[in-house]
């Protein structure tokens, strides 16, 4: 099935083929991309969306090819042409086409490409019972802020979880637990939440940042310091977050089963109600 496709200014769908071979994005993974949800054809966070693509992009010296207002208008016309009401909208932004050299021309003329699609979100019954993970190696390149298309690490470590019964990996560095290969992690310890501080070595969840506002507004304690990852199974619950998981609570590490509780049960509750909220 094909999906309604902005390219550059214009409206199509993915069955057309609009990328051309020498896209710096396809040649060179020299891109950013990014990922909001929409319900009832409305975003979700979209100004945080934005806002995070454009700080990878400048970066990374990209050209932005929108302000925000052109941003939110361009979407809007996405959702009006999209068939269903809820999904997502991925949206990559690449440094453009040119010859196939390490060296890139500074004038280059970005690809701009956003597209709806369907997206199962988790039903209240997965939402209940939760993942499991699997920890793997952070073999990533020292920019996790920047939401780069350069995915090949994350893809494989996912690939091991998925082959070993899991639903998700998580990153281990030098003993030091940063973050799941799609989503942030938070732990649980005596009725505060631990997570790891916004740096280089995590991505800005933007369900991070709402889930950490959720929490200190309803007198959670937050820790943002990196767990290590000797300190997992002390944890009292764990939880992942993310735009289509949403607070997603962690069953198993490594076949281990995790205790749980109600923090997280209170956390995806509180962000369920925010997204509401948004869409008022
Ligand atoms: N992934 N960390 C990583 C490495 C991610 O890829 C993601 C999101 C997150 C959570 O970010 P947010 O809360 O803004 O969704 C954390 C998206 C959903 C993806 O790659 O599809």
């Amino acid at each position: 099935m094909s999906d309604v496709l902005y390219i550059n200014g214009r409206f199509t769908t993915t069955a057309e083929r609009v990328i051309g071979v020498e896209d710096r994005g396809f040649q060179f993974g020299d891109a950013v991309y990014e990922v909001f949800k929409f319900l009832r054809k409305r975003p979700i966070f979209l100004p945080e969306h934005y806002r995070r693509m454009e700080n990878g992009l400048r970066e990374i010296e990209i050209r932005v090819p929108w302000d925000e207002g052109q941003f939110a208008e361009v979407v809007r016309d996405l959702l009006a042409r999209t068939a269903f009401d809820d999904g997502i909208v991925y949206i990559q932004v690449t440094r453009g086409e040119s010859e196939r050299k390490h060296f890139y021309p500074d004038d280059l003329m970005p690809t701009a490409i956003v597209y709806s699609r369907a997206f199962d979100f988790p039903d209240a019954a997965k939402k209940a019972r939760g993942i499991a993970l699997v920890t793997a190696d952070d073999l990533r390149w020292r920019h996790c802020n920047v939401k780069s298309v350069n995915l090949l690490a994350n893809a494989i470590a996912k690939k091991k979880a998925q082959r070993a019964g899991a639903d998700e990996a998580l990153f281990i560095d030098d003993g030091i637990v940063r973050e799941a290969a799609s989503s942030s992690f938070f732990g649980v310890r005596d009725g505060g939440v631990i997570t790891h501080p916004l740096d280089e070595h995590i991505l800005p969840g933007v369900v991070r940042d709402r889930v950490v506002s959720l929490a200190l507004a309803n007198h959670i304690r937050v820790d943002e310091r990196p767990l290590r990852e000797v300190e997992l199974f002390d944890l009292d619950e764990a939880f992942i977050t993310s735009t289509t998981q949403g607070v997603m609570p962690v069953a198993t590490i490594d076949g281990r089963a995790m205790r749980r509780g109600s923090i997280t049960t209170k956390l995806q509750r509180m962000l369920d109600d925010d997204e509401v909220r948004a869409l008022l």
